[in-house]
């Protein structure tokens, strides 16, 4: 049961997670300490418990309708970002990602080229064959300070003829707010050159204390932004994935092209995930600050800890989100980190090797040698993971004869 304490983060005993049914807490065997998928180890917000108890009780478990749920994001957006969508011409989709593919599917063509940023969210590089598009990359540059796009790279790809740019913004899994004048860039070359911009802001309201805010693209004020479209959800904020909403959000100038989607597209989304994320949206900001705080004192203390035991592994704390894209390549292990994690430290992440392909025939992927640990779970579980880790690594002198050794002989 949910103990006293205000942190989200710690109201369940290691034994209570462990009850889970959710994937985070069954894809391991259970000596892993499983930090791979992002769920969050929290409690419902209250006013989510109450909507979804309600529903119980009345039996109200058919299909989903839309409800108020356009109309609760809008005001939600103009009281965080000063962003005002028009609610009527939202359009509901069970989940960021089919919402992704749908809106790639009615504004580009088979054969066409989508960019995405690398490292990139890994369902990006495998859901759109399906509809019959390129992926191209365009990576980030990482700089003394977190990550930054690398624009030159970007107009070169918008350029050679793509038609579209899924924005991952804020980024997963770096972390990166982008700036507003890098988000002005991206805008005045997707007009330049004819580039549909499909945000996924899926981490907006996951943005840590600090100097960058978000920044809803289709709030600019540019053209290719007011034809852009965002991918909104309560899902990541409030720890909602399972249940199955999310919504379509034109730009100014994008409503005709929304409208163009399939609207069966709305019939997948669950009358739960409706519910609940109209109350996260309402009702939801003083649970949201007191999980932000509680993430930020994790994402500390992460750093801490890596900087304290793991001093040769490379980590920028993230500006939003749960998750830590932790550079593993000053080890020279001679395979991914992920499986050595997993097989001697029991500590369950993703492969950085899932982040995308390389740029080109015979370069190295943009994960490789790095791993994504989700951090949104009790304090003490973040520091045994690092324990763990510490203790599964090969000393200094090891890593050193390990890396001579891999070198290719000449
Ligand atoms: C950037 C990003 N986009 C999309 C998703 C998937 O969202 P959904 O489950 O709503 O498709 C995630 C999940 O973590 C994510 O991080």
């Amino acid at each position: 049961m949910p103990t006293s304490t205000k942190s989200p983060l710690t109201q369940y005993t290691f034994a209570e997670l462990r009850r889970r049914r959710s994937v985070k807490w069954t894809e391991f065997p259970p000596d892993v300490l499983p930090m791979r998928i992002a769920e969050m180890d929290t409690p419902l917000d209250g006013p989510i418990a109450d909507a979804l108890i309600r529903a119980v009780a009345d039996g109200d478990t058919g299909y989903a309708t839309p409800g108020r749920l356009r109309e609760l994001f809008a005001a939600f957006a103009g009281r965080l970002y000063g962003w005002h969508p028009h609610a009527q011409a939202m359009r509901l989709a069970p989940d960021v990602m089919s919402g992704v593919v749908e809106v790639l599917r009615v504004t580009t063509a088979p054969g066409d080229a989508v960019v995405v940023n690398t490292p990139g969210y890994p369902p990006y590089f495998t859901q759109f064959g399906r509809i019959g598009l390129r992926v191209v990359s365009s990576p980030l540059l990482p700089g003394p300070v977190g990550y930054r796009l690398d624009l030159d790279h970007l107009e070169h790809v918008f350029a050679a003829g793509a038609k579209a740019f899924l924005f991952c913004n804020p980024h997963n899994p770096t972390g990166t707010v982008f700036t507003p004048e890098e988000l002005v860039a991206v805008a005045e070359l997707a007009e330049r050159h004819d580039v549909q911009v499909v945000a996924d802001e899926i981490l907006a309201p996951l943005v840590h204390p600090g100097p960058r805010r978000h920044v809803p693209f289709p709030s600019l004020d540019r053209p290719a932004a007011a034809r852009s479209i965002g991918l909104v959800s309560a899902s990541k904020a409030w720890n909602l994935a399972g249940l199955k909403a999310a919504l379509i959000v034109p730009g100014p100038d994008a409503g005709a092209t929304v409208a163009a989607t399939d609207d069966e597209l709305a019939e997948a989304a669950g009358l739960f995930g409706v519910l609940a994320s109209e109350a996260a949206f309402a009702d939801g900001k003083p649970w949201l600050d007191e999980l932000l705080s509680a993430l930020d004192a994790n994402r500390r203390l992460l750093a801490d800890e890596v900087a304290r035991r793991l001093p040769r592994v490379r980590h920028q704390s993230p500006d939003a989100g749960f998750t830590a894209w932790l550079d593993f390549r000053g080890l020279g292990l001679p395979e991914d980190p992920a499986a050595r994690l997993l097989r001697t430290a029991k500590v369950g992440v993703s492969s950085g090797l899932r982040f995308g392909p390389p740029l080109r025939p015979g370069e190295t992927a943009p994960g490789d040698g790095f791993v994504r640990l989700n951090f949104a779970t009790r304090p003490d579980l973040v520091v045994e993971a690092v324990e763990r880790i510490a203790a599964a690594l090969p000393p200094v002198d090891e890593a050193e004869g390990q890396r001579r050794s891999n070198r290719p002989r000449t």
